[in-house]
């Protein structure tokens, strides 16, 4: 079990690796990396955007590459009146782009190209009007279209006038972006270049690179792990129209799945029926029936190091499925059911040295619930939460939830699904780098 980041590990690359091995075919591995020629280092596109603070924006660089980041810089056409690119050039050493209509010096199309190289992506300064685009989706100069392409993890940090800090506008853009994943190191109050003094200063410098870093460490730190994650609900037919199912909507699994492999690890996600795209990077299979999620999760488990079975899986399934539409006036009294297999119930018999995840959604008594789960089904981490509270479970975009290990309870406070799919990858990485 995760023997070739075992080998990643005791070569040296971890953190920052970006390995590739003859097992790993993942879309986030580097597939040019030679593992024998060093370790390469991740890449952060800095975005800079025309605001006073931009000259700090050299500072992160600096301090940067003395980490031994690959720093590529991209400027606003508002920035370059603050700082020359030249400036960023000879301080990253690499080219910096200024435009969409810069030649890359390849047949790459740019802003694409910049988009995939990025492990992470910060905006340091951001201004208001930054801040508006990328909420709005807008791609109209090189780093909003960076922006808007890449998969990597995105920070902002955030640096204006405090009345604009504080309008309606910019709270509301910035509420939109933190939904969408996007981590925000707010500024610092203080006396600000127009004279005012308030909240609207960039961040102290250690905390920006605090953050960046932590972020960095994130993005490859699944590299080698293998995952198969279930989501959705399954329905179980009763007849061609008709089906017993359950209100799950997919969010919180595909939300754990884009984020392992966000992270590098090679995931399948075995998804009831959902109105959910594929997440990138993922290998999604589609089922319907509880027997159907059984059957691919079982073809998949074998070479599987983590599973993490967020699926709403139906407990039971009519026992006879009508061929034909049943007529109202040939309705059964009632509906005989028969019980669907308890799936991750099988895994945990046949744990080995996996790593199982999963969730108890319940109204009443959740943790008790949640710790007899962790049990009787032999899981490592039990994720517990009262669908029956306000702007948890079901349809939400938040959910409020209770890690249960044999180890404690740790309630964490209501946050994004993706946030939550974050810590879920969190204990999966400790664990990963435990097992080594
Ligand atoms: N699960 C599963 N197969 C099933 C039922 C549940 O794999 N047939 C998994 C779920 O994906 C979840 C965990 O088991 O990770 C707990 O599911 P939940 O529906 O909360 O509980 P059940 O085990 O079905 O028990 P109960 O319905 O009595 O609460």
């Amino acid at each position: 079990m995760f023997d070739h980041v075992r080998t990643a590990l005791l070569n040296g690359f971890f953190p920052f690796a970006r390995v590739c091995c003859a097992t790993c075919d993942n879309r986030l591995m580097i597939a040019d990396t030679d593992i024998t020629s060093g370790p390469a280092r991740p890449t952060l596109v800095l975005g800079v955007t025309g605001c006073i603070a931009a000259y700090k924006a050299c500072e992160l660089v600096r301090a940067l590459v003395k980490q031994d980041v690959r720093v590529k810089v991209v400027m606003t056409q508002a920035a370059t009146r603050f700082v020359g690119p030249v400036t960023f050039r000879t301080l990253s050493d690499e080219p910096v782009t200024t435009s969409l209509w810069d030649d890359p010096g390849s047949s790459a199309v740019h802003h694409v190209s910049l988009a995939e190289e990025a492990d992470v992506m910060l905006i340091a300064p951001c201004t208001a009007n930054v801040m508006a685009k990328l909420a709005s989706g807008r791609a109209d100069d090189i780093l909003s279209t960076t922006a808007l392409a890449t998969e990597a993890t995105i920070i902002l940090a955030p640096a204006m006038n405090t009345h604009m800090w504080r309008h309606t506008a910019t709270r509301a853009n910035l509420e939109t972006l933190r939904s969408r994943g996007v981590i925000v190191v707010e500024p610092d109050a203080g006396e600000l270049a127009c004279g005012d003094v308030g909240e609207g200063r960039l961040a102290a410098l250690e905390r920006i690179l605090e953050v960046t870093q932590a972020e960095l460490s994130r993005s490859r730190d699944l590299v080698g792990v293998r995952a198969l994650v279930t989501a959705g609900p399954t329905l179980e037919p009763l007849d061609p129209v008709r089906f017993l199912g359950n209100r799950s909507t997919g969010k919180q699994g595909y939300a754990v799945a884009e984020e392992l492999g966000r992270r590098g690890a090679r995931v399948v996600l075995v998804s009831g029926p959902t109105s959910l795209p594929d997440p990138f990077g993922v290998t999604t299979i589609r089922v319907n029936t509880a027997l159907e999620m059984q059957a691919a999760a079982n073809t998949v488990y074998g070479d599987a190091d983590v599973v993490v079975s967020v699926a709403a899986v139906s407990d039971f399934r009519p026992e006879h499925v009508a061929g034909d539409k049943i007529k109202k006036d040939d309705a059964p009294e009632a509906l005989v059911l028969v019980r669907n297999p308890d799936i991750l119930a099988e895994f945990g018999a046949d744990k080995g040295e996996r790593f199982l995840v999963g969730f108890a959604a319940e109204t009443v008594d959740t943790l008790e619930h949640a710790r007899q789960k962790l049990v009787a089904k032999n899981l490592d981490l039990v994720v517990a939460n009262d669908v029956s509270e306000p702007g948890a479970g079901f349809g939400h975009d938040t959910n409020r939830v209770v890690f249960v290990t044999h180890e404690g309870d740790e309630h964490l406070s209501s946050m994004t699904k993706g946030e939550v799919a974050r810590r879920i990858a969190d204990k999966i990485s400790a664990r990963t780098r435990k097992t080594l």
